[in-house]
């Protein structure tokens, strides 16, 4: 079996984070969601993986896998040069499918209970293809699929206005060996895109079998900034205290995971709360539900429910419900209540009498 994760696309709701920062990148409890995805399909054995994405997003693509330790996976990085869809992104990529089964996974879906049911489940039926569904309160939000008394998928809806059905398409597929043309025909439909919906329609409407599986967990499209903190808060509900790097006259409540290499000093750690490699906690309160990115700086501040990218220094201020993109700095930003901030890579946001320390 092998897998395509699909990593283009605009990702406009998590602006201006991502003008540099592609979401699919954005660190999720201390990790991108890609490497999350990764995980998921090494945990059942689907380790012939390629990730299609925009020439924009390839470097950073290419930096997390070496980042993420993923080199020996040897993943296949192909390049979507303009963003036509769904169908569009997995026909990128199909000349490498060479028609052999494939899991096709969009990469800003997040879950928990893992794929292996699905891919099992259409293994033993044999199905043209199976697609992960969860049932939802706001099917007319996505794609929904309706199931005939067979148990079979009939019908496939994207984003319906008058939804028959509640089971939406979580962003998990497997296609079957021999379906690599069907989605090559797929015409635009309603959006302008070229909807892999469409592909599975096809597929049903040519006398294929389609199968649904249920989602075992939970699952968050990554798509707004609410969207990726809530993920966060849900995936370190499972965090395991580890502690490899130094803690010194400080309080810790709750689990943590401290890296190689992160200090703390002085500080007080609500868990859950995750530190990469190299981070430094200096005084302040940090947590819960926050992670801090490889080299971060974190001083005199307190953060709650937050991410802060590598390589960021936070500096007395008062941070909650927000996301720091990498290599920013953040000094005295100070607020009742705490201040949000949703901000890009690179950026500066000092206020206060620290602005003149430069
Ligand atoms: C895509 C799929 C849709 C699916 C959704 C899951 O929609 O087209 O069928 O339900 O992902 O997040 P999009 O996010 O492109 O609107």
């Amino acid at each position: 079996m092998k897998a395509v994760i699909l990593a283009g696309g605009q990702g406009t709701r998590l602006r201006p984070l991502t003008y540099s920062v592609p979401k699919q990148l954005v660190p999720i409890a201390g990790r991108p969601v890609l490497a999350h995805i990764v995980a998921n399909l090494e945990e059942c054995g689907v380790e012939d993986i390629a990730i299609v994405t925009s020439p924009e997003a390839e470097a950073a693509v290419r930096q997390m896998i070496s980042d993420e330790g993923l080199e020996r996976l040897g993943i296949e990085v192909l390049i979507q040069n303009s963003p036509d869809g769904l169908a569009a992104a997995y026909e990128v990529a199909l000349d490498w499918v060479a028609d052999e089964p494939c899991v096709l996974y969009l990469g800003d879906c997040l879950l928990t209970g893992g794929i292996g049911h699905v891919i099992s489940e259409h293994v033993a039926g044999d199905f043209d293809a199976t697609i992960l569904v969860a049932e939802v309160d706001d099917p007319s939000r996505y794609g929904i699929v309706e199931v005939a008394d067979s148990g079979l998928i009939e019908r496939l809806v994207e984003k319906p206005t008058e939804p028959k059905s509640n089971l939406a398409i979580v962003g998990v597929y497997v296609f079957g060996s021999g379906t690599s043309d069907i989605v090559r025909a797929v015409e635009p439909g309603f959006r302008g895109e070229r909807e892999i919906t469409d592909a599975l329609q096809a597929i049903v409407d040519g006398g294929g079998r389609v199968a649904e599986s249920r989602l075992a967990g939970w699952w968050i499209d990554t798509g707004t900034p609410p969207d990726v903190l809530n993920a966060q808060a849900l995936l370190l509900e499972g965090l395991e205290t580890s502690q490899d790097g130094t803690l010194e006259g400080s309080d810790v409540t709750g689990s943590v995971f401290v890296a190689e290499g992160a200090s703390v000093e002085g500080a007080v750690l609500v868990g859950p709360v995750v530190l990469a490699e190299g981070a430094v906690v200096r005084g302040g309160t940090v947590g819960p539900n926050v992670s801090v990115g490889r080299g971060c700086v974190v001083e005199s501040s307190t953060i709650h429910n937050s991410i802060v990218m590598s390589g960021s220094i936070v500096s007395t201020s008062h941070l909650s419900d927000s996301i720091v993109g990498p290599d920013s700095e953040i000094r005295g930003v100070q607020g009742q209540p705490d201040v949000r901030l949703i901000v890009g890579a690179e950026s500066a946001i000092v206020s206060g009498e620290s602005s003149h320390s430069g």
